[in-house]
């Protein structure tokens, strides 16, 4: 098969590092789709802030998307985000159709973040050996996600 990007890692590695990367674009593409779902269909006194953070989460996803799929080309690996690849691989994450109160919509988004950064952090001990550099990535993407993890606990906690 012809290799149009040559990539740095042994084959070992590159195919541990790529699987993790190909996981994490339909996962961030899934969480980013769930919370625009969310930022249509949220109802509720907390309508505004939930409305505007889901906003937030989005754009957190689409970025985080970018980044692994182009980590994932600049390690010879073809990135695939369709529709179809997503409908297919996606798993976990839930968020049912129709209008949603605010407190629900809070609490689904505090599990479905739940289920991704847990992933997270499964690539983050796949990647030590196999490549750091990737790690170094899905590092910095739990971080955020837990940042945000947090932000939305704390919506609904009290002291
Ligand atoms: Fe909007």
């Amino acid at each position: 098969m012809n290799v149009p990007i040559k990539s740095t890692l042994d084959p070992e590695q590159q195919r541990i590092t790529g699987d993790a990367l190909r996981a994490s674009v339909v996962d961030l593409i899934d969480l980013s789709l769930i919370a625009k779902q969310a930022h249509w269909n949220v109802l509720g006194t907390h309508f505004r802030s939930v409305h505007l953070a889901l906003d937030e989460l989005v754009s957190a996803a689409r970025e985080f998307t970018d980044s692994a799929a182009e980590r994932a080309t600049a390690i010879g690996v073809s990135p695939d985000g369709r529709a179809a690849t997503v409908a297919k691989e996606a798993a976990g994450l839930e968020f049912p159709d129709g209008w949603q109160q605010d407190t629900d919509v809070i609490n689904a988004i505090v599990d479905n973040l739940s289920t991704v950064i847990r992933r997270f952090r499964e690539r983050i001990d796949a990647t030590e050996k196999a490549d750091p550099v990737t790690q170094d990535l899905f590092i910095e993407i739990a971080a955020r996600l837990e940042q945000l993890h947090w932000m939305w606990q704390a919506q609904l906690s009290t002291a």
